[in-house]
């Protein structure tokens, strides 16, 4: 009965570790996936991370029970702290609702399925280019996926004029993906200024905002400043869902821990939200796992904890940083046809290059370098050791 079936296309993301992972060459590089490497190379586990775990290991009182639907509960509260911050008044006012969900692919799916079934409008506006997994996710949800401009290959900057006419054009009530920081792939963001325009054209439209989340931390190295984007819709007091993942930026990728939060106009809104968002959750996984989830609320409540976990985090970013200047170098060094300051330019974990599919292509084949074809990179993937091989790499394909 299943002999018909065609093969499918492995995924254009993680179809690249496949194929990096096939390759026997010593200089093989995989700058992919965006996943944080160290010098060395090597996946990171944070310290602090270490520490709670440790700590939960040691507390005989665990037990592994079912969390509830909606996930821990502690968890869903340090969430939304997070990322509204710690003052907001629609915390305060009990006019958020938050889910702990399966990473940030599980939140949008989550959130996505619900528009879908409770919000009047089926249209979804999502960058161009975004992430490859955003329209696939908002497609089997329900909604019907548009885009709107967002970069602009010739400045390898923000196309904010376009951006405006479309998010313009969209029809009134229309739903908007929008990236909270460091946006993937290409590493722009819009100004504070351009964002309070984007929410002003938003709101005066009646466009709901439906933020990814992702990379808070990361973009600029402080947690604060890169929920600004988000915070400035809730400030004004108007509907917000926004979809977290603490993959990246606590290095938990496989403990797939994340959350949906989901600010309405009032607490009786939110609560009826709540009770709707279970409908969606109980048949797709029943509830939530515990151990990552326990992970990052440990961390979040403890106050010293929490501030390792910003140095840490930092760190991180710091690293980042340092590897687009020495790439960008390195280009230099080497007298690499075309301006290449956009690489320094760009924020958050990617750069993206300008490359086009062919030029990857070579890249793969000669020098053992994967990435995705659209020319997008990982700077986490990179260190002081592979800045040379990838800049000969690049510089060999541009010049050919
Ligand atoms: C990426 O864009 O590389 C990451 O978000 C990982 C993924 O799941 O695609």
């Amino acid at each position: 009965v299943f002999s018909h079936i065609v093969r499918a296309p492995e995924d254009p993301i993680l179809g690249v570790t496949i194929a990096y992972n096939k390759d026997s060459s010593p200089m093989k590089l995989n700058l992919g996936v965006g996943a944080y490497r160290t010098e060395e190379g090597k996946p990171l586990v944070l310290n602090v991370v270490r520490q709670a775990e440790q700590l939960l290991v040691n507390d005989r009182s665990r037990v592994k029970e079912y969390l509830s639907i909606t996930g821990l509960a502690d968890f869903n509260k340090l969430s939304a702290k997070l990322i509204l911050g710690a003052d907001s008044p629609a915390i305060q006012e009990n006019r958020v609702t938050t889910v702990q969900c399966l990473s940030g692919t599980g939140s949008l799916r989550v959130g996505a399925d619900f528009l879908a079934r409770h919000y009047h409008q089926r249209t979804i506006y999502i960058p161009q280019p975004t992430w490859g997994n955003h329209p696939k996710i908002f497609t089997l949800a329900g909604l019907s996926v548009k885009s709107y401009r967002y970069y602009d290959p010739a400045t390898r900057g923000l196309n904010f004029q376009g951006l405006l006419e479309d998010l313009g054009s969209a029809p009134s009530g229309a739903i908007v993906l929008l990236h909270a920081c460091a946006h993937n792939p290409t590493g722009v963001d819009p100004t504070i200024d351009q964002w309070e325009q984007i929410r002003r054209l938003m709101r005066s439209r009646g466009l709901l905002p439906f933020f990814d989340s992702a990379y808070q931390g990361f973009a600029s190295g402080s947690l604060d400043t890169d929920a600004q984007s988000v915070r400035m819709f809730v400030a004004d007091g108007g509907e917000v869902l926004v979809a977290q993942s603490y993959a990246k930026n606590m290095g938990l990728y496989g403990e797939r821990v994340g959350a949906l939060s989901i600010v309405c106009r009032n607490a009786d809104v939110a609560s009826r939200v709540e009770s709707q968002l279970k409908l969606v959750i109980r048949p797709m996984y029943s509830n939530p796992p515990i151990h990552g989830a326990s992970i990052v609320a440990t961390i979040l409540k403890d106050r010293n904890m929490y501030h390792e976990w910003t140095l840490e985090l930092k760190a991180m970013a710091d690293r980042i940083i340092r590897m687009r200047q020495q790439l960008f170098d390195a280009l230099r060094a080497r007298g690499t046809p075309g301006d290449w300051s956009h690489i320094i330019k760009q924020i958050g974990m990617f750069t993206f290059t300008g490359l086009n599919s062919e030029q990857v292509a070579f890249m793969t084949k000669e020098y053992h370098i994967y990435m995705t074809s659209d020319g997008r990179i990982s700077m986490a993937g990179l260190s002081s050791r592979t800045v040379p091989h990838l800049a000969d790499a690049i510089h060999a394909a541009v010049a050919r």
